[in-house]
């Protein structure tokens, strides 16, 4: 699949160059033959195989430490996401438990996840910190977001999540925490070189409009875009503050109003859709795909991976509930692994479409249409996977159908 006017962007009997990490050239396969043999490159005849952008998961809490599931049984057992927050327990257990794990240990935990993602054909993961929320342990989790990245064949984008819930010893001193996150903690980060944007939690039982407000401002001052976490579980206008703010995404928005979405268009804000943690909450009220579409504004889709809403290490799997739960097409969906969720990290210029001049970011599939990405509930019929030129070790790139001298 190209970027063009085709349904998907599709393009049958194509070929694609790749010099050095960079898409060189793309055209028939019979020219490709004809040029390489000419010029004595080697040629991978990927015949039957599908080949998409890598995907990109946009919106990722992938480092933590320990897991959550016993407040998964208590949901079960009909205690709500927002009591067990109000009780301590929620992202703060989480906090708990990533502040006393090694850097090796979360390294360790954070690799089996996002190996699963990449297995899919992701190539490039956004990872959040905002489960340390004091500096040396929020520092530790971006430190570990940048590690893999050098040690798997997969791009990684970080995020400061500064205002993700307020931490115990800060109970009493609200405004103090807020005022460390969004300022020195911010920029000392910043300075190391481990932000490339930052987000906020806005909503009634995380952070005020206000507090997000701050933070976005101070990202602003030191040249840094902003993810907000907005419209969750209440709408408190945190897409038009995203708006406001040209921000690169507003996340989740399953409380949207008109008003937001024309807003976000406007900004050019992409609309980021989690239907993981929908599905693991049991919301009922899906984001408003149409308003969105009325508006013009770009979605995204991604996992959310994490250990309380979204414990989703598959992109596939949240296509299919972005199709299934809020009513995407597939096209729309896969637009959303791609395109958009590209230009959610603000890397629409390098990554996201078979284009030249783009990383040799891509996937391949061994399916019969497009579709079928969305459709399949827990298969993976990715065959193999491309990663900045690179084939990735272990792709089993070409299955027994496309063999050399098969039909
Ligand atoms: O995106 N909404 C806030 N943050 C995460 C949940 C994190 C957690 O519960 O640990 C989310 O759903
Ligand atoms: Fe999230």
């Amino acid at each position: 699949m190209v970027a063009g006017a085709a349904p998907y962007g599709k393009r049958g009997g194509a070929a694609l160059a790749v010099k050095g990490a960079r898409i060189a050239w793309i055209g028939g396969a019979a020219e490709a033959a004809a040029k390489a043999a000419a010029n004595q490159v080697p040629v991978e005849d990927c015949r039957g195989l599908w080949m998409t952008p890598g995907l990109i998961d946009c919106h990722t809490h992938l480092v933590f430490g320990g897991n959550r599931v016993e407040e998964y049984e208590k949901r079960l057992c009909g205690v709500s996401y927002e009591e067990i927050a109000r009780a301590g327990g929620g992202i703060r257990s989480t906090v708990e438990a990533t502040r006393a794990a090694a850097a090796d240990s979360l390294l360790a935990s954070a690799t089996l996840r996002a190996t699963r993602l990449m297995s899919e054909g992701v190539t490039t993961i956004e990872v959040k910190s905002g489960y340390g929320l004091e500096l040396a342990a929020e520092r530790r989790m971006l430190e570990v977001a940048r590690e893999l990245s050098r040690r798997l064949p997969v791009s990684v984008r970080t995020t400061y999540l500064g205002l993700h819930a307020l931490p115990l010893e800060h109970q009493a001193s609200r405004a103090v925490f807020v005022e460390q996150a969004s300022g020195a903690w911010l920029e000392t980060l910043a300075n190391a070189g481990l932000v490339d944007a930052v987000d906020a939690f806005c909503e009634n039982i995380a952070f005020t409009l206000a507090e997000t407000e701050q933070l976005l401002r101070a990202a602003q001052d030191l040249g840094l875009r902003a993810h907000v976490h907005a419209g969750q579980l209440t709408d408190m206008g945190a897409a038009e503050l995203a708006a406001k703010y040209a921000a690169l995404s507003a996340d989740h928005l399953e409380y949207l109003s008109a008003g937001g979405a024309a807003a976000l268009a406007a900004s050019g804000t992409v609309a980021v859709l989690l239907p993981g943690a929908y599905f693991m909450l049991r919301q009922s009220n899906p984001p408003p795909v149409p308003l969105l579409r009325q508006a013009g504004a770009a979605m995204a889709v991604a996992t959310d991976c994490n250990p309380g809403t979204s414990p989703c290490t598959s992109l596939l799997l949240a296509l299919n509930m972005a199709c299934t739960l809020f009513g995407l097409t597939p096209e729309e969906a896969l637009a959303g692994a791609t395109r958009h969720a590209a230009r959610a990290l603000g890397l629409e210029a390098e990554l996201g479409t078979l284009e030249v001049g783009k990383r040799a970011d891509f996937a391949l599939y061994q399916i019969e249409r497009p579709a079928e990405l969305c459709y399949n509930l827990g298969a993976n019929p990715c065959v193999g996977v491309v990663h900045a030129g690179e084939m990735r070790p272990g792709a089993s790139y070409m299955p027994a159908r496309c063999a050399p001298g098969s039909p």
